[in-house]
């Protein structure tokens, strides 16, 4: 019997390891045909008025986008902070819950930026359950952008699901313009996700 189960546990962790391996595999050849399209420096050539960035970020990716971006727009940037700290593992089934029961977490809100000073409003996060982080939702649902070009863009291991839908579905009162998706990718593809950003930031100054 002992045997059967010891059988068992190595082929389930045959199958999910080759599962896994098989998914980052395909990952990784998706992310390298997409950056093949950013070889060559696109020079930046941009008109978006005074700009905010604002992002919520848990372990980097995000605030790494968000800073290339405030720094191409010499824009403020402002981070979302939630009152209560995520911890790992139990961020995965916290956030379920959270989205799940639309209780998205309280945020720091001193300091929130005055919308209204600016032209053009960056707001990233991190994908987390093919939707937007809950820090994402606290923040926009205590926001009236009166009227304001707000840019969503998110970062993610491979799949955005509903990011962008669920984003112009919450945003209030915003002219919503064309946003960017980020795969959390290798530091040798450094060059060509800056050129993907000049790409689309100079598609949002046409
Ligand atoms: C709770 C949770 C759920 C996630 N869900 C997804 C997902 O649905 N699709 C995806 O591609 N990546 C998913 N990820 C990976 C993150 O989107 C990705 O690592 C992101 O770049 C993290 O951003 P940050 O470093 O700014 O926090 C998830 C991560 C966490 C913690």
């Amino acid at each position: 019997m002992l045997k059967i189960i010891l059988y068992v546990i190595i082929l389930a962790s045959l199958i999910i390891g080759g599962a896994t391996f098989y998914h980052l595999h395909k990952v990784a050849a998706k992310n390298k045909t997409e950056m093949a399209n950013f070889e060559n420096k696109i020079p930046l050539n941009i008109n978006l008025g005074k700009v905010l960035v604002v992002y919520y970020s848990l372990t980097g990716h995000t605030k790494d986008i968000a800073e290339q971006i405030a720094a191409k727009t010499n824009a403020d940037i402002f981070e979302i902070k939630t009152l209560e700290t995520y911890s790992s593992p139990s961020v995965y089934l916290k956030s379920k819950k959270e989205l799940a029961d639309k209780a998205y977490p309280e945020i720091q809100k001193e300091n929130l930026p005055n919308v209204s000073a600016y032209d053009t409003i960056f707001i990233g996060g991190p994908v987390w359950w093919y939707t937007m982080a809950p820090a994402i939702y606290s923040y926009l649902r205590i926001t009236n952008f009166n009227n304001t070009r707000v840019v969503p863009f998110s970062t993610q291991g491979s799949n955005f699901g509903k990011f962008f839908d669920d984003f112009a579905d919450t945003v209030q009162n915003a002219q919503v313009l064309t946003g960017e998706n980020f795969n959390n990718i290798d530091e040798k593809y450094q060059s060509q996700v800056s050129n993907k950003i000049n790409a689309w930031l100079n598609k949002l100054s046409k």
